[in-house]
């Protein structure tokens, strides 16, 4: 099902992109206008849409009937890409092939031009893992491809890139997608499938996902897997791991109160239920951050946008009332740090009981 759900949403079309607007634009003008750079780089986060946008672009550059800088999704041309049966498109794992003989391998097959479509498309995913000497040698070829080829470099790590690489694409960073973006995805493919879900469930798949469409996609194929065609709030908090956010509050009350011993009950109550301590920890920074921005600004609901569940804003408010925000920014910093400590603690509590003996003093 995971499998399945992730390839039938993929999006076939520029239009069905979420989010990236400022590069499907671009892309398709430079169809358009048939200016289109020999070399490009889609830098940014996992799962925001690089090695769709790349597959999606090699299906423009070679459709039959492209209008508007957008493939038709129906010619032999486009529906082989779909397929992957294209020789023409070759997609190379930067990350399984790091090593100078493939990069060779690029450089001769590019130097041949394809006898059924107008280019042949190089995608190179995570091209940072690259050696050194597979580098120096997809440099040159980047210096000068034949006509004929078109390069898609992806990675999410693009400062690992020598400026040799970065001044010869064109530069395209990814954004992590919104809330709303990723709600609103997830609600067309439930709607779709003929799955009924609560609304709360949709905020807390994005919110786990961070930004990546494809992890929320994936939450939600495991969610349809266990539940079937109706999806209950219940369950979908069980399987995701969701801490109510009664908990960040109860926790900062605690704090607040310098109450010690019931802040060391509540960590170890959390972590005997399963509980995920790192999650807690981060969620609790996240929601001492809202506190911070609540009192700073005159509408946090503005400011802070998709980002804040109403659920969050009662308890937000009522907290940001009563604390001062030196005290959250110690909190914060403290908990910044328990986030390192849990990777190397021997005792998953230990890290978080001690800072609750700091800060509850
Ligand atoms: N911007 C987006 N718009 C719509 N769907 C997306 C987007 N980004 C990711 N997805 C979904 O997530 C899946 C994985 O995306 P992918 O393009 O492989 O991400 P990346 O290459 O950036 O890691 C896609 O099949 C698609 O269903
Ligand atoms: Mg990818
Ligand atoms: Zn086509």
């Amino acid at each position: 099902m995971a499998e399945t759900l992730y390839r039938k949403y993929r999006p076939a079309r520029f239009k069905d992109i979420r989010g990236q607007e400022h590069v499907t634009r671009t892309l398709r003008g430079a169809l358009m206008l048939d200016r289109v750079a020999h070399a490009y780089l889609f830098a940014g986060p996992r799962g925001t849409g690089k090695t769709t946008i790349a597959r999606i672009f090699a299906k423009a550059l070679n459709c039959e009937n492209l209008k508007e800088g957008e493939p038709c999704d129906k010619c032999s041309t486009c529906q082989a890409i779909n397929e992957s049966r294209s020789v023409d498109i070759i997609e190379i794992d930067g990350a399984s092939n790091r090593g100078i003989d493939e990069i060779r391998n690029i450089k001769e097959i590019a130097r041949v031009a394809s006898s059924q479509n107008r280019f042949k498309v190089f995608i190179i995913d995570e091209v940072h893992s690259l050696t050194k000497d597979a580098f120096n040698a997809l440099l040159k070829t980047l210096e000068e491809p034949p006509a004929h080829v078109k390069f898609i470099l992806a990675t999410t790590e693009p400062h690992k890139l020598l400026p040799t690489v970065l001044s010869r694409v064109q530069r395209f960073d990814f954004k992590k997608l919104s809330l709303a973006e990723i709600i609103d995805k997830l609600k067309h493919i439930v709607r779709s499938e003929k799955i009924s879900a609560e609304t709360d469930i949709f905020h807390i798949i994005a919110t786990n996902a961070e930004g990546s469409l494809r992890d929320a996609e994936s939450s939600l194929a495991k969610l349809i897997s266990v539940s079937g065609t109706a999806i209950t709030l219940d369950q979908a908090k069980d399987i995701l791991g969701f801490i109510p956010t009664d908990q960040y509050a109860k926790a900062l009350d605690l704090i607040l109160a310098k109450d010690q011993s019931g802040g060391i009950k509540m960590i170890n109550d959390l972590y005997v239920s399963g509980v995920d301590l790192s999650l807690f920890t981060d969620g609790l920074i996240n929601f001492s951050r809202k506190i911070i921005i609540a009192k700073a600004v005159d509408s946090p609901k503005e400011s802070l946008g998709d980002e804040f569940l109403d659920d969050h804003l009662q308890y937000v408010e009522k907290i940001a009332n009563t604390v001062e925000s030196a005290d959250l920014i110690k909190i914060i910093n403290r908990l910044i740090q328990v986030r390192h400590d849990l990777k190397t603690s021997p005792i998953p509590q230990l890290p978080l009981e001690l800072a609750i003996m700091d800060l509850a003093i």
